[in-house]
């Protein structure tokens, strides 16, 4: 797809020559990508600008095609201000000359359709060519994402379910959403538009380039927690955004992606394949089932759960009476998870990354977390503060690989994520060819 060579882009798509210089040339993810976003005429348009937006800002050079319809809604200033590229009216015009639907879709990397209400559907279902962006879809070489919006009755109604079996069956089109909740009635369920955030990462994960790409990486995250009784629990103060920020990067990057999590009050990232657990034991199981029992099934695991070290040795089936005098609870050891996996590998994968929170010195929790790399047979320990992590949105870290450590600056947990993930795909890598990453 981005390996073909790019024909010059045709007269009848405007040049990008007419990108204002503080538009063009962003360097990011989709660095060098050229996506067409077609919009329809439904209320959740003007959500298309932020997407647009999202994209701009990741480096992609975005071509905006409105649909008659779309224009009752939206702009096409306000996409031609965000892309820097004047927006394609969605109707045949002689005026313009060539055949702008077939170079429309020639030209693009991939062609998002945001939103894409019922009636939109029905034409793509039917390879209907009667507008600009039906006829490029009709002639796209390029992925296909689809974002539905509709009421849910729509969206449930037995003609609509034929045109997204058929649009499925055909292989040409992805579907992000709809997710269940509030539409524009007001009335709730299934046809809510996907949120942008949401779509970005979809397009990532489909135009990611990256040797990631169908690895599959197992990340746990969050507490756990460890009952006493229905009412009271033993846990710890883990909120699982670090974890979320690898889950979400992997599956941006496009790797497969489970994410075991304990009780955390955060939403599922774009993709990943989620699981939730409580108990140590239950993270316990849950792991294995993911990596297999013979570790084939997983390429990673990164246990960035706060697993509870230890658990009640009685969980009481009624609330604990308070009594006289002060209670003594008895606790006993949890499973450690990773050194069990750890024990159990018998080549170099699935790669092991471990972490370590601490609330010593730096210095004595690099030298802990070189212990935690021996002791527990891992490949990579994620050494840190309890105050620089638990609930953050940034960290501040250190990785401590077996030939060196490096010490990371203070960097949002999503950029942390991008190097832990870095230095697995350079071990990854290595195993293939027996050298083990350098840390830096
Ligand atoms: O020994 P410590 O609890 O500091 O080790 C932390 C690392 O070990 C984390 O990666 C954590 O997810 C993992 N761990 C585990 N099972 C436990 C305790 C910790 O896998 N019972």
């Amino acid at each position: 797809m981005s390996d073909r060579p790019r024909p010059p882009r045709p007269s009848s798509v405007p040049p990008t020559s007419s990108r204002t210089p503080t538009q063009g040339g962003r360097r990011g993810r989709l660095s060098g990508k050229r996506i067409a976003l077609g919009v329809t005429g439904s209320i959740a348009a003007y959500k298309a600008a932020i997407l647009a937006r999202l994209l701009v800002k990741d480096g992609a050079e975005v071509q905006v095609v409105l649909t008659r319809a779309a224009r009752e809604f939206v702009g096409a200033a306000t996409f031609a201000g965000i892309t820097g590229n004047p927006v394609l009216d969605d109707m045949f015009d002689d005026n313009l000359g060539g055949e702008v639907h077939v170079e429309l879709a020639q030209d693009s990397d991939l062609i998002v359709v945001m939103p894409t209400t019922a009636d939109a559907l029905a034409r793509f279902a039917q390879g209907r060519a009667a507008d600009v962006l039906s006829a490029a879809l009709l002639c796209a070489t390029s992925p296909v994402l689809l974002v539905p919006a509709m009421h849910p009755r729509m969206w449930s109604h037995p003609a609509t379910k034929r045109n997204v079996a058929t649009l499925t069956g055909d292989g040409r089109a992805h579907f992000v959403g709809p997710t269940s909740g509030e539409v524009a009635s007001g009335e709730s369920g299934v046809g809510r538009m996907a949120e942008p955030e949401a779509v970005h990462s979809a397009i990532l994960a489909q135009l990611s380039q990256d040797a990631l790409a169908g690895k599959h990486v197992v990340v746990t995250a969050g507490p756990t927690v460890e009952d006493l009784d229905p009412v009271r629990f033993v846990s710890n103060r883990s909120t699982g955004k670090m974890g979320f920020a690898l889950a979400e990067r992997a599956a941006q990057r496009g790797a497969h992606v489970t994410l075991i999590s304990g009780p955390v009050e955060l939403p599922t990232p774009y993709g990943v394949h989620r699981v939730d657990v409580r108990s140590a034991v239950a993270m316990r199981g849950a792991v294995w089932q993911a990596v297999g029992p013979d570790l084939s099934h997983a390429d990673a695991l990164i246990m960035c759960a706060a697993v509870g070290d230890y658990r009640p040795a009685e969980t009481h089936s009624s609330k604990l009476k308070r009594g006289d005098s002060g209670l003594s609870l008895e606790l006993v050891q949890n499973p450690d998870i990773i050194s069990e996996v750890g024990a159990a590998r018998q080549g170099k994968r699935p790669v092991l990354v471990a972490f370590a929170v601490e609330t010593a010195t730096p210095e004595q929790i690099v030298e802990n977390a070189r212990g935690k790399l021996k002791k527990k047979c891992v490949d990579l320990v994620v050494a840190n503060h309890a105050k620089d992590s638990f609930g953050k949105s940034d960290n501040l870290a250190t990785l401590v690989g077996p030939v060196d450590d490096l010490p990371l600056p203070q960097m949002p947990k999503l950029e942390l994520a991008d190097r832990i993930l870095d230095w697995v795909l350079a071990r990854l890598s290595s195993t293939a060819t027996s050298e083990t990453p350098r840390t830096g």
